[in-house]
């Protein structure tokens, strides 16, 4: 029998109208029969702290957050994960009770989880990620806990730095440089830019080989301009981020209802379309 929730949950972002979330939700709601209601809120910037606590006063129980909003969530929580607290970014919130509004991030296993499906990561790789926002220092720990090497390549030199300063108590973690980075070249590079950042070369092709892995942390039906340069090189292992989106939003499910729903049917709905 389903199970009607009188709660209802969200994305709070800014802009929200390309997000996939609220379709990604509506399945696992359908598919688990924990009938939620999911909708994607575009909060004014600056208001951030005002909008959400207005709304987890009336009935919102849980949220995903998106760009630009992380750090203010992790600063609204009142308690949080231990790996929201080590990113100091949050994606997911759920309300405990009404003094206790729970802050995690579940980008990190969210990557992960899709790295291990599509067969791109393993212990003790070397990995360049291009970019330093947050959604970066949301998914550093389980690569670091994996014992990988992690090269960050990024315009703002600083933010690369801070992100270095944050993590390298938790394992090899770089600015990038050429003359840090000793082996031949990268296992995996992953692209964390802001969406449709268009670049001739994204990474020196002295630092690929046929077997590196390419995964964009974007996504969108059409290619992405870091899809449409490794297919321009010609390399074989490319993936977008359609697969973290839903293994994120899959793991905040787990966090709101304890149910972890099916992901596999909607990562391949979402690519086809
Ligand atoms: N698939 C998923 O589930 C998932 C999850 C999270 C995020 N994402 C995607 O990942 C991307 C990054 O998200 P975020 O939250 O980290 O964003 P963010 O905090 O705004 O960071 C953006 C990053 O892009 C860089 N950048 C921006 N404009 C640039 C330019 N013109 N040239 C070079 N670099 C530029 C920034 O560099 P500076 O430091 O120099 O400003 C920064 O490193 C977004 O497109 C987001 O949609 C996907």
């Amino acid at each position: 029998m389903c199970k009607l929730e009188k709660f209802n949950y969200a994305l709070f972002g800014n802009p929200i109208d390309h997000s996939q979330s609220p379709k990604i939700h509506d399945f696992f709601s359908i598919q688990t029969g924990i009938l939620h209601i999911y909708k994607a809120i575009n909060i004014p910037l600056g208001q951030f702290s005002l909008e959400v606590s207005n709304l987890f006063k009336k009935n919102v129980k849980g949220a995903n957050v998106t760009a630009p909003f992380k750090k203010e969530a992790y600063f609204f929580s009142s308690k949080l994960t231990k790996r929201a607290n080590i990113a100091q970014s949050v994606n997911t919130l759920k309300k405990v009770n009404d003094k206790c509004i729970l802050g995690d991030n579940t980008d990190g296993i969210g990557l992960l989880s899709d790295l291990i499906r599509l067969k791109f990561i393993k212990k003790n790789f070397s990995i360049l990620i291009l970019g330093a926002g947050g959604a970066v220092k949301g998914v550093l720990l389980p690569l670091l806990s994996l014992g990988c090497s992690i090269y960050i390549l990024n315009r703002t030199v600083s933010n690369a730095e801070n992100l270095v300063k944050q993590f390298n108590t938790y394992g090899k973690i770089f600015v990038f440089e050429k003359k840090v980075f000793k082996k031949q070249n990268f296992d995996l590079v992953i692209n964390a830019m802001s969406r449709n950042i268009k670049k001739k070369n994204f990474v020196p092709l002295s630092l690929i080989s046929a077997k590196t892995f390419f995964y964009d942390m974007n996504y969108s039906t059409e290619n992405t301009p870091f899809i449409d340069w490794c297919s321009r090189i010609g390399v074989d292992f490319v993936s977008n981020g359609i697969g973290m989106l839903v293994f994120q939003a899959a793991y905040s499910f787990l966090e709101w209802h304890n149910v972890f729903p099916e992901t596999n049917y909607i990562i391949n709905t979402l690519s086809r379309n």
